[in-house]
């Protein structure tokens, strides 16, 4: 049984899927199953933890010091809210700066979650 909002992996061709709707059944790329990403907690001297800065009532920043290079650099900021009613995605680029504002109430709370291309998948709650 799969989760919304869960990143699988195919190890052989590299794509990476989110999923919007659960099932019961399996991803299969390339002949075989997807992995599942693993989501990693960073510590906050982790350079994948996400800071996160209220401009005002709903406006927020998240910001992580990431280097940003075409070798290492984050493909991915979400912000999820703990319901998984609201999510905002935005794709980055090596040399882009590494943050992404938003506007939410997030009454229920929220949590970002960020894809590295060499470490993974790192949520900051
Ligand atoms: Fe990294």
């Amino acid at each position: 049984m799969t989760q919304k909002l869960e990143l699988y992996k195919c190890i052989t061709c590299t794509n990476v899927v989110e999923l919007v709707h659960e099932g019961i059944g399996t991803l299969v790329c390339c002949g075989a199953d997807m992995n599942l990403l693993k989501e990693n907690t960073p510590d906050v001297e982790n350079a994948h933890y996400a800071y996160v800065e209220e401009l005002d009532d709903i406006t927020k920043k998240v910001v992580v010091k990431h280097v940003m290079t075409p070798e290492h650099y984050i493909e991915f900021i979400e912000v999820i809210s703990n319901d998984k009613k609201f999510v905002k995605r935005k794709f980055l680029a090596p040399k882009d700066p590494c943050e992404l504002t938003f506007k939410c109430d997030c009454k229920e709370g929220f949590f970002v979650r960020l894809f590295c291309n060499l470490d993974g998948v790192w949520v900051t709650k």
